[in-house]
């Protein structure tokens, strides 16, 4: 009964396959290289537990209040010098505390998405932005991943194809920096490029950068926003894969007209984030925690990366490929054509691994067929041997 009365955009949402796969996480006699989530082994929860303490006592009840649509400001002025740092000026009223960057999706494609409007993203590109996109009926362009990140010839292509349609692009959603799936980061000439497009083609660049931090070697490669000088670019970020995810506190930086319209939307939709998350994140930054975080989880999580490599390069059988990775949390592997990643799947958990297929990755879900997803950021140094070994004996069975 109820599905003749459901909107037609609840028809875009069909993805169960990763919530699904969620589930496998915390099995404990998986190893998973499923969830694209950090190990709560190393969150700092001594000094989160003081923070807390601190925060009861010096604000009492007040850290259960509503805070602003627009969040705390203490939180966005820390978030101005965090930005400034990374050689972004900004102003605290250019900045909107978001629930996670999920949000942040949500709200950039609500605000600019009519339904059969142009939207560009990376293919493949992260399951969630394309989620949030294709939720508000936009018609998803996806441009193929190279090994220095977006093909751009083939955006410009598109590009002046839909022009010659009549038709402009709202915005291309990217992630520029070790993105989930791929674990590619895209290169200086092609920001430039992507920004010079953008001016001549008018449309928007949605950079989300959650794993912008997560980077092993000091690779230095400024934001897009730091390049922008049209105020060409939105940009997302969040405490969620570099400290703590739970508390849900994100945050997009874009010129303050909009950030209006954000908070108009973002009143319609939780009308303001989690409060007692964004007090505790700002005491963690006055304190320096936040820093000290980054410093401790950047070699935890490149020896996994390590680790992953050296696997992959022992075990699997030479018809399987991927990208150099050097930052964040994810391998994307292209297997050979006669194995998909769903059926290696089912294989898989038999054996007990787990990791995500590639199909929802992709606007159109077939394309990812043949490639598989693996995160190294939860799973310990031997298990991802192991984990890896099981795996490429599978697909060698094939
Ligand atoms: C590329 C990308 N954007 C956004 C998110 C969502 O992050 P948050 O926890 O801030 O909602 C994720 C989480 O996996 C992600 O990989």
């Amino acid at each position: 009964m109820y599905k003749n009365k459901l909107a037609r955009r609840v028809k875009q949402m069909e993805n169960g396959e990763l919530a699904g796969l969620m589930g496998l996480i915390d099995r404990d006699d998986i190893i998973s290289f499923a969830g694209g989530i950090p190990d709560e082994c190393i969150f700092p929860h001594e000094q989160l537990c003081e923070i807390t303490e601190s925060l009861f006592e010096k604000l009492g009840s007040k850290v259960f209040q509503y805070s602003s649509t627009e969040g705390n400001r203490e939180l966005r002025e820390y978030l101005v010098d965090f930005l400034a740092e990374r050689g972004i000026k900004t102003s605290f009223d250019e900045l909107i505390i978001t629930t996670g960057s999920q949000q942040g999706l949500d709200l950039v494609s609500k605000i600019f998405i009519d339904p059969g409007d142009i939207v560009f993203t990376e293919k493949p590109g992260y399951v969630g932005g394309i989620g949030a996109i294709k939720s508000y009926e936009a018609e998803l362009i996806g441009i193929d991943m190279e090994s220095d990140g977006i093909n751009v010839e083939q955006l410009e292509t598109e590009l002046k194809r839909c022009s010659f349609e009549g038709r402009k692009a709202k915005f291309i959603y990217l992630v520029p920096d070790y993105s989930n799936p791929s674990g590619i980061r895209l290169s200086l000439e092609k920001r430039i490029r992507i920004l010079e497009l953008a001016e001549e083609y008018d449309f928007y660049i949605l950079e989300d950068t959650p794993y912008s931090e997560l980077t092993y070697y000091h690779e230095t490669i400024p934001y897009i926003k730091a390049l922008d000088k049209n105020r060409r670019v939105i940009l997302m970020g969040t405490f969620s894969k570099f400290f703590i995810p739970g508390l849900r506190v994100a945050w997009i930086c874009a010129e303050k007209e909009l950030i209006d319209v954000f908070s108009r939307a973002k009143q319609n939709a939780d009308l303001a984030s989690n409060s007692f998350g964004q007090f505790l994140l700002t005491e963690a930054g006055r304190r320096g925690l936040l820093d000290e975080q980054l410093q401790r989880v950047l070699p935890y999580y490149k020896e996994r990366m390590e680790a992953m490599d050296r696997a992959l390069n022992k075990y699997m059988p030479e018809e399987v490929s991927w990208f150099d990775v050097k930052g964040g949390f994810f391998y994307w592997l292209k297997l050979p054509s006669n194995v998909t990643g769903r059926e290696l799947f089912r294989k898989a958990i038999e054996r007990r691994v787990a990791f995500v297929t590639g199909n929802s990755f992709f606007p159109v879900d077939s394309d990812g067929d043949n490639y598989i997803r693996l995160s190294f950021s939860k799973t310990p140094v031997d298990d991802i041997d192991k984990g890896i070994e099981r795996l490429a004996g599978l697909i060698r069975d094939f």
